[in-house]
């Protein structure tokens, strides 16, 4: 099994490009399944999510090949609305093929999908808007079977804006007969860039980047060329990471704007963090506790949550950290225990001691972001750190070593 070694970072320096956001690439992806007509999406990371992703459209009749940097989709041979790969299990993203296949095909077969092990992760509220749309669903061998004779626009309010029930519902909605309204929809800058690939195609959506979202079904859309957003959690993640190591880095292509609640948070901590057209500019420095609370956007990201308790493992004092989204997102605490992290935790809180120093340990990722968090304590550890199990690390990061190995981090890759 692959693994990450590492030693002591000095501090990072240089710069990096950001990748494109994975989040948004895979519901992007997804629209292939609403259209007869190509749909190109450059500059597609290359991901596990996003070859899993593709393996599973490939599954249903969708032609998926790389061009370049970016990939090409054609779902003119769609074929059958069953997607029983276990790619579907290995993640989260399967889930929304549903909407897209009952409005395009009027049934779907999908394994229940897997993800990170954050939480239970239903799909209650993407049933919810379906069946409002008229799908009926059974459960039959760890599998969820859709069936409609054609959808039809409905109002669906969302208990939680769930990001992937929206994204579900837009997907659906853009080809019911009728007018979808969303109350409640996720307001993540990933779901305006699905809006923003579905209008090409033809979709007729108002309220982008808004809790409410109107979508006037079309009979039919066509192809279209899109390229994601820059991955706003990748960037945090090299943020953090240069922050923690004193470092002065910039991000090419990162944007502010999508990452207010993180610039604000390193900002009270002691770093410094400037934005230009080039991207994202930090410079760290004695680091400061300071108290988190993942929200919904534009909140602190849930995503980001491992990563910045990581950090916050050296900063000066204690720091109170709350996970308000999943309800098993602390998996990365015993880990950072090991390193020598004092982090007493309370249900959905975790109160973080700063201490004098980490220590090198063999650890191993135990999901996509806290895999994140132990790579960035890596670097701030004295002495060797092995990270074991980072195919969780490498389903959301193109090369997370390679870029912190270009800062000068003493990280490798070893097979
Ligand atoms: C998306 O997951 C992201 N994944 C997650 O990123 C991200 O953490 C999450 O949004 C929140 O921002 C992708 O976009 C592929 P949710 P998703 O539905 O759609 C509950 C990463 O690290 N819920 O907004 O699954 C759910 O249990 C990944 O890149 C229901 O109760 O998130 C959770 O507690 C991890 N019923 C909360 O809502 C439902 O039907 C947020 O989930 C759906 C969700």
């Amino acid at each position: 099994m692959a693994e990450f070694v590492m030693e002591k970072s000095p501090p990072l320096r240089g710069e990096t490009r950001v990748q494109r956001a994975k989040n948004a690439v895979l519901p992007m992806m997804a629209c292939a399944v609403l259209t007869d007509e190509e749909l190109e999406i450059a500059e597609a990371p290359r991901l596990t999510d996003v070859e899993d992703m593709a393996t599973l459209l490939r599954g249903l009749g969708v032609r998926v090949e790389r061009a370049g940097n970016g990939l090409r989709l054609c779902g003119a041979d769609l074929k059958n609305g069953a997607a029983e790969d276990d790619a579907a299990e290995r993640m989260r993203a399967s889930v929304l093929l549903l909407g897209p296949l009952l409005a395009r095909l009027g049934r779907a077969r999908l394994r229940f999908p897997g993800g990170c092990a954050i939480g239970s992760r239903p799909i209650d509220l993407h049933i919810k808007g379906l069946r409002a749309m008229g799908a009926r669903f059974s459960v039959r061998e760890g599998c969820v079977e859709g069936a409609a004779e054609g959808l039809r626009g409905a109002s669906v309010y969302l208990d939680f804006p769930s990001v992937g029930a929206t994204e579900n519902l837009l997907l659906a909605a853009a080809l019911a007969r009728g007018t979808t309204v969303i109350e409640g929809a996720a307001k993540e800058p990933e779901v305006a860039d699905l809006v923003r690939l579905l209008r090409r195609m033809g979709a007729k959506i108002a309220g982008l980047g808004q809790s409410r979202l109107t979508v006037e079904g079309v009979p039919a859309l066509h192809g279209a060329r899109c390229t994601p957003m820059p991955d706003r959690i990748e960037a945090g993640t090299l943020l953090l990471c240069a922050a923690a190591t004193g470092g002065d880095v910039l991000l090419r292509g990162a944007q502010a704007a999508t990452l207010g609640a993180v610039i604000a948070k390193l900002q009270e901590s002691g770093a410094q963090v400037h934005s230009d057209r080039a991207g994202l500019r930090v410079r760290g420095g004695p680091l400061r506790g300071v108290d988190v609370e993942t929200l919904v956007y534009p909140g602190f990201p849930t995503d980001l949550q491992a990563p910045m308790m990581a950090l916050l493992c050296r900063a000066e004092g204690t720091s109170i950290l709350t996970e308000h989204i999943f309800e098993n997102r602390f998996l990365q605490v015993p880990q950072l225990r090991r390193m020598g992290a004092s982090i007493a935790v309370r249900g959905r809180t975790a109160v973080i001691r700063g201490v004098e120093a980490l220590h090198g340990a063999r650890v191993a990722a135990t999901d996509l972001r806290a895999g994140a968090a132990l790579v960035l304590a890596g670097l701030t550890a004295e002495g060797r750190t092995v990270i074991g199990d980072i195919a969780h690390i490498e389903r959301g990061y193109v090369d997370l070593a390679g870029a912190l190995r270009s800062l000068g981090a003493p990280i490798e890759r070893r097979a």
